[in-house]
């Protein structure tokens, strides 16, 4: 038997950072998606393909899984299956192969992954499993990869939308709204996401009152942010996105590439741009009137940014077969 599971990535709509520390954050899942595929085997090993990410043939006994040293890339699909097993005791091999598009572009490629994973194993085992058990088998991993993380990407694979969404999932809600008009600009930065919430962590310990009094500011942009995505205000919106970004320069996590894409989308006419993750790379969103979407993309483009076309709210993860 053979199970084919896929779940959309992500893009952080205002919040990031401030999130990792019990505020609230929005996201939108965006039709970008990745597909995995999932087959019992009779021998006692998991079988890993994943060729957007170099993995070709990784094997590991089943009854090993999580122990030794294990490589960056499998480690998210590894735990995943670790941690599902710790609470589904399961004996057989599994092949499972991934497919993705977005790998480059931080849409969430690793949070995507382990809930399709998760998702897949449910359904190969006949397990009844609801969405806030996926997440949590998800974010556990999430953890053990990483130690540190909100889990927001996870639930935005997951439950798909718009979210409004509290660190480690303590409130996930799902927002009523259209599809946002938004522009996406890629830097061709790679980021470190774990580098940069290291370094936003350490900002903290060293000046806690002041770091913690930018994160109450983030979680009140959200909170405003919430009610204008609600009342499609977008130009409220866009205001607010631009005062996030004020914030989150001042944790030192922007980079020139960053800012210039932010201005060039501002300067043709965006209500509002930031970087949307962890900073470092990866991308700036904007948010754009309708007449203004070429000009914006046009001036990304113009100042070396890469255009990604997406739509927000995708569906979340679903078996495809
Ligand atoms: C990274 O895309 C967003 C962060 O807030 C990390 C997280 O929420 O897990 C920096």
């Amino acid at each position: 038997m053979k199970i084919v599971v896929s779940a959309p990535g992500k893009i952080m709509i205002m919040g990031e950072h401030a999130v990792v520390h019990g505020r609230p954050c929005m996201v939108t899942a965006v039709n970008r998606r990745i597909e995995v595929a999932l087959k019992i085997t009779h021998d006692n090993l998991l079988t890993l393909n994943a060729s957007d990410v170099g993995v070709v043939n990784y094997q590991k006994e089943i009854s090993n899984l999580g122990k030794g040293e294990i490589e960056q890339k499998v480690k998210f699909v590894e735990l995943a299956l670790k941690n599902f097993k710790n609470k589904f005791p399961f004996t057989t091999g599994l092949k499972i192969s991934t497919k993705a598009d977005f790998c480059r572009y931080g849409f969430g490629s690793s949070g995507a992954v382990t809930a399709c994973v998760i998702k897949g194993l449910a359904e190969l085992f006949k397990i009844n499993i609801n969405k806030r058990d996926i997440f949590d088998l998800v974010y556990q991993t999430i953890l053990g990869v990483q130690q540190r993380g909100s889990g927001f990407d996870a639930a935005a694979s997951i439950y798909g939308g718009t979210l409004y969404f509290v660190t480690g999932g303590k409130v996930i809600e799902q927002l009523n709204t259209d599809k946002l008009p938004l522009v996406v600009g890629y830097t061709g930065v790679k980021a470190d996401t774990v580098q940069l919430i290291g370094l936003v962590w350490k900002k903290l310990a060293k000046n806690p009152e002041k770091v913690n009094k930018i994160f109450d500011k983030m979680g009140e942009l959200v909170e405003k942010g919430k009610k204008a995505i609600l009342e499609k205000d977008y130009l409220t919106l866009g205001d607010l996105m631009n005062q996030n970004e004020k914030l989150l320069e001042e944790f030192g996590v922007g980079t020139e590439k960053l800012t210039a894409l932010i201005k060039a989308a501002l300067g043709a006419g965006a209500w509002g741009a930031k970087l949307s993750g962890a900073g470092g790379g990866d991308c700036i969103i904007a948010l754009v009137p309708e007449n203004k979407r070429e000009a914006v993309s046009k001036a990304i483009t113009d100042v070396r940014g890469e255009v990604v076309e997406v739509e927000t709210g995708e569906e979340g993860m679903r078996v495809e077969y």
